[in-house]
């Protein structure tokens, strides 16, 4: 008791995280100098996670530690690209846990059928195979021609990589698993032409996407959605993030429209989790009420 007391003592003499040693004096001066930088503020992320990712890249980078990593990215041409591209994860999949889309397929698409626009966000869209996973169902669901997908992320590079929709062959086996697991309706491949060790995807899913850099940390709704996807991005915030973002979600929805986050995701002790009800609790699939 009295030796836990003495350590939380020391950390906040050290300006240490009581809870995971990190020195967040440091971590507030490389996180400022990367808002001054390139305008991305980091600062509401879960410090944990995002302090790890950190010293990986710091490891990576053969760099000393903070000191030298500031100085890098303060004066080093195209080294604060390389550290954001690093530091926001992008691993991402086609059809990534089928039974999400399996709820999408069955439980939300059906009531959006009869809408003569169907609008939908994926926010935090890393390289594209989410954004595509979906455009593959509303084709599958003759719904393609009137969807109107617009994908977003803060990482320029993924982003690039989104719009070309060009993909290792070798990943594909992947993908395909889980297309077959949601119960496809014909093969993966069907979607995609192979260009020597690479899988293209259709024009005909990428001229439906518009792919565009946006902040969830900090710039606000720019429209109204009947779907906002956004998985696997909550985690890497904070409590008073992931509520600011919750609240530019609900505010870009139309009444009943539908909001995905990802299976390890919860926003249920968030305030704002009051303005939508689940449809499926496994799959963290949710109506605006
Ligand atoms: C783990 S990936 C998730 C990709 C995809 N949604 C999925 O579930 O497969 C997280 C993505 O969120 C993006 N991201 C992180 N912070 C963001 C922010 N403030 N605004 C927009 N996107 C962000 C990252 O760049 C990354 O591409």
């Amino acid at each position: 008791m009295k030796q836990s007391f003495f350590k939380k003592e020391l950390q906040s003499m050290m300006n240490l995280d009581s809870e995971n040693g990190i020195d967040n004096s440091e971590m507030k001066n490389l996180l400022a100098v990367v808002k001054e930088k390139k305008g991305i503020d980091f600062s509401d992320y879960a410090y944990p996670s995002l302090h790890r990712r950190i010293s990986r890249f710091i490891e990576i980078n053969r760099l000393s530690g903070f000191s030298e990593l500031i100085s890098k990215i303060k004066n080093v041409e195209g080294f604060a690209d390389s550290f954001i591209h690093e530091i926001t994860v992008n691993v991402t999949e086609m059809f990534r846990d089928p039974s999400f889309w399996v709820t999408l397929r069955d439980h939300v698409l059906p009531s959006l059928r009869n809408k003569p626009v169907i609008s939908i966000w994926h926010a935090g869209c890393s390289m594209g195979e989410e954004v595509y996973s979906m455009a593959i169902l509303l084709k599958e669901e003759k719904l393609l021609s009137k969807a109107k997908i617009v994908a977003t992320d803060i990482n320029m590079e993924a982003l690039k990589k989104a719009r070309n929709g060009i993909y290792l062959l070798k990943n594909q086996e992947l993908n395909e698993n889980n297309y077959f697991h949601l119960g496809g309706k014909g093969k993966l491949s069907e979607h995609y032409k192979i260009e020597g060790n690479m899988a293209q995807y259709d024009q005909e899913l990428i001229k439906r996407v518009e792919f565009k850099r946006h902040d969830l940390s900090s710039d606000p709704y720019f429209g109204m959605f009947d779907m906002v996807i956004c998985r696997n991005v909550f985690i890497y915030f904070n409590l008073s993030l992931q509520e600011k973002v919750l609240g530019v979600f609900s505010q870009s929805l139309n009444p009943g429209g539908f909001l995905g986050i990802g299976s390890k995701e919860s926003v249920s002790w968030l305030k704002g989790a009051r303005y939508f009800k689940p449809i499926s609790i496994e799959d963290k699939v949710f109506v605006k009420v």
